[in-house]
């Protein structure tokens, strides 16, 4: 007997356009279809090279802040190389991020579920529910700065945040190391919009975070049939998103000066950067937040295999109030509290009980 098809999978992203706090012109649907896609094969995702910033002294500095800019500008997507991360390290992540989803049984995870902390939905997503509008082929499990053991908070216990021991410290490490990149990508961000370089650094010191552990299982008849995406396509709802290059290819970027996807495919050991809606509404759209989701491996062969990502949003505390930066022409957005702008866009995949109305947490 054939199932009724999920009238979620020929959603498009328009039907749900009264949750964005930014203006977002472009329609799409939220799982990629089978013949009415486009691909754009011809635009290239530009890389930086981070170590301009580390090492190129002010004129570096100068540089890698006008590269980056511009493709953040544009497609909104960048490849970072030079960014002095250990691609070790990522190897290593795919391995304990298949080990941390095998190892543990799905009744352990479930005491995990995620529940709204501050701004961010913490905890455990099972199969097909890391939004409920979209059915997506995915596990997740998000960890903000409070899951990891950093020495700020005495009362700190593994196990209320990881349900089995060894990984938060693992983790952990990724997690040090991207934060030393987060003042860097702002201080550029914010030259080449010609502000002061430092406007973020308090707000961005010791700030909170969504530390994402995605598992793909290997695609099945049934998922295939059904139609449904592994992600769905979505932009970020945070300043900007720090992600290692995967190993299993299917991440796409929607161009929207024509409106076509751009598969990506980034060399091993670069950093994925892209633009989010906090962004987006504090360069008074000038940044754009970026449309993106995940599909299914060009190759076949691939299908068999898990796919692994690990993106980290960041984000600023919840009480901070996001105002349109300086000398960017007259303000299109309001003043807004942090938690009330990212709860409202987030209850597009959480219910509307999600959406916090008030300024406090
Ligand atoms: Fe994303």
């Amino acid at each position: 007997m054939k199932h009724a098809k999920d009238k979620r999978i020929s959603a498009v992203n328009q039907d749900f356009s009264r949750y964005d706090q930014v203006k977002k012109d472009q329609l799409y649907h939220l799982a990629e279809g089978a013949d009415e896609e486009q691909f754009d094969t011809e635009t290239e995702i530009k890389s930086c090279d981070m170590s301009l910033f580390f090492h190129g002294g002010e004129d570096g500095k100068q540089q890698f802040a006008q590269e980056l800019g511009q493709a953040m500008a544009g497609i909104g997507f960048v490849v970072l190389t030079g960014h002095g991360v250990d691609p070790a390290l990522y190897r290593q992540a795919e391995q304990k991020v298949c080990e941390f989803f095998k190892n543990t049984t799905l009744e352990q995870r479930l005491k995990y579920k995620a529940e709204r902390h501050g701004s961010v939905n913490q905890g455990y997503f099972p199969m097909k529910e890391t939004t409920i509008i979209h059915p997506d082929l995915v596990e997740g499990w998000v960890f903000c700065r409070r899951a990891f053991n950093i020495g700020e908070n005495p009362a700190y216990r593994e196990e209320e945040f990881w349900p089995a021991p060894g990984y938060e410290a693992f983790f952990r490490k990724i997690v040090l190391e991207h934060e030393k990149l987060i003042l860097p990508i702002m201080q550029s961000i914010l030259r080449y919009l010609g502000c002061d370089p430092h406007l973020y650094d308090d707000k961005f010191t010791k700030t909170n975070f969504g530390f994402r552990l995605n598992y793909y299982p290997p695609i099945g008849k049934q998922d295939l049939e059904s139609g449904a995406g592994r992600m769905l396509g979505h932009e970020d709802v945070d300043f900007f998103t720090i992600l290692p290059a995967q190993s299993v290819d299917g991440l796409q970027v929607l161009n929207r000066e024509n409106m076509k996807w751009i598969r990506l495919s980034p060399p091993d050991g670069s950093i994925i950067l892209n633009t989010g809606d906090y962004m987006q509404r504090i360069s008074n759209d000038r940044l754009p937040s970026t449309t993106h989701r995940v599909g299914k491996p060009v190759s076949k062969a691939l299908f068999g295999k898990p796919r692994v990502s690990i993106p980290m949003a960041v984000y600023v505390w919840e009480e901070e109030v996001l105002e349109v930066l300086p000398g960017l022409g007259e303000p299109k957005y309001e003043p807004i509290s942090a938690v009330k702008f990212h709860t409202r866009i987030t209850s597009k995949y959480y219910g509307d009980d999600y959406a916090v109305d008030s300024d406090r947490t």
